[in-house]
């Protein structure tokens, strides 16, 4: 008898220490709910799970106060987001809006290629909760009523297909060298001879002068910063489409959209209202062919070296 009633003590105490313990874990969570843009209420439990998500797969690189300065971010190019910012690259969104939620499930569950961004393989739930806690850092921008979550970028459906592919890539070449110019930042891949038929083709004129730094990716300065240093901002690398890889996208549609919504604060422009979006496609067309030289090293090998900088006494 006295046994149990001893263990039966024991068992108490074991699970009024178990309820403290719980509870005062509960204390330094989130005790009321948010209401973020768009009059979107987030309970109490989500933020909770999403701190839970982010504190397992996420803090390591983002860090504990969302700075993009956690253990894992040392020496990474790119650097992880720093979230107190609240500014982001990826949404698919007009005139460098705030990224819907859409835009953080794509961006979280697909990842961003070639950066230490990985697709993660967590739940819809557990995302839509990372997500609404990635927003508490930045409560300048999510908590701020005058700012709208950015509208949704609309874009023709691909009017070129398969079937019409070639010639696609041929327009694209057109409006990348001649009418946008894309090798103000990126550079171009077509010889001087090429850029001044183009030219004519185009403007009917030929190509006045040649720039010598033509062939060279142009660094940007970007909007974005490191924790530490709000005076200096993040210098990004536009790409070389023969050799680096594209982070949001990988296919017609995908760079289609990227184009049409540019990435916000990085220098790359959004190009729906530019050019036409028959021409945004056309883009996207020339874009991934450019991205298939990945694959065929002799060829790209061949057309770098037709690709011969002008002199500057040449360009005059
Ligand atoms: C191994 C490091 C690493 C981990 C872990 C990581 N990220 Fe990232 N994340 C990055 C890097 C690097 C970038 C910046 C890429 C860039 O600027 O091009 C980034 C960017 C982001 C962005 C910004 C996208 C934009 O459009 O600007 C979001 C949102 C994001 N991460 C969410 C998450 C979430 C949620 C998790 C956990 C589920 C996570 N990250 C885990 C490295 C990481
Ligand atoms: C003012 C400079 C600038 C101009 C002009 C510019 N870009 Fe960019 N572009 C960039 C920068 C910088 C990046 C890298 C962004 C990053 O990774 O953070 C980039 C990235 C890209 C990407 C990759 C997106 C991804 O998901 O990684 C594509 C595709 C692209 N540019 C296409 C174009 C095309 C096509 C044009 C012309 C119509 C163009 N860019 C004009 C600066 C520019």
């Amino acid at each position: 008898m006295m046994q149990t009633s001893f263990t039966n003590r024991f068992q108490c105490l074991v699970y009024l220490l178990f309820f403290i313990f719980l509870t005062s874990c509960e204390e330094s969570g989130f005790k009321s709910e948010k209401i973020f843009n768009g009059n979107q209420v987030v309970s109490v439990q989500t933020l909770n799970l999403g701190r839970q998500v982010y504190m397992e797969y996420c803090m390591s690189c983002h860090g504990m106060t969302g700075e993009g300065n956690g253990p894992a971010a040392k020496g990474s190019v790119p650097p992880p987001r720093n979230f107190t910012q609240g500014l982001y690259k990826f949404g698919l969104v007009k005139d460098g809006g705030l990224p819907t939620d859409e835009d953080f499930k794509r961006i979280i569950q697909h990842g961003l290629n070639g950066t230490g961004m990985l697709k993660w393989d967590i739940s819809d739930q557990q995302t839509y909760a990372v997500t609404q806690f990635i927003k508490t850092f930045a409560p300048q921008v999510w908590e701020n009523k005058e700012i709208k979550v950015g509208e949704k970028i609309s874009l023709m459906n691909d009017p070129f297909g398969l079937a019409r592919k070639s010639f696609a890539i041929e327009r694209g070449k057109e409006v990348y060298h001649i009418v946008a110019n894309c090798q103000s930042c990126h550079r171009a891949y077509v010889t001087q001879d090429e850029l001044n038929s183009l030219s004519m083709k185009i403007n009917q004129t030929p190509a006045s002068e040649f720039d010598p730094t033509m062939y060279d990716l142009k660094i940007q300065e970007s909007e974005y910063y490191l924790y530490q240093y709000k005076d200096r901002k993040i210098k990004i690398l536009p790409p070389d489409f023969t050799w680096n890889t594209m982070k949001s996208a990988s296919d017609e549609k995908g760079v289609a959209e990227r184009l049409c919504a540019g990435v916000t604060g990085s220098g790359m422009p959004a190009w729906c209202g530019v050019v036409s979006d028959e021409d945004v496609w056309a883009l996207s067309y020339y874009v991934n062919s450019l991205v298939d030289y990945k694959n065929d090293f002799k060829s790209r090998e061949e057309l770098m070296k037709k690709l011969v900088a002008p002199t500057k006494v040449g360009s005059k």
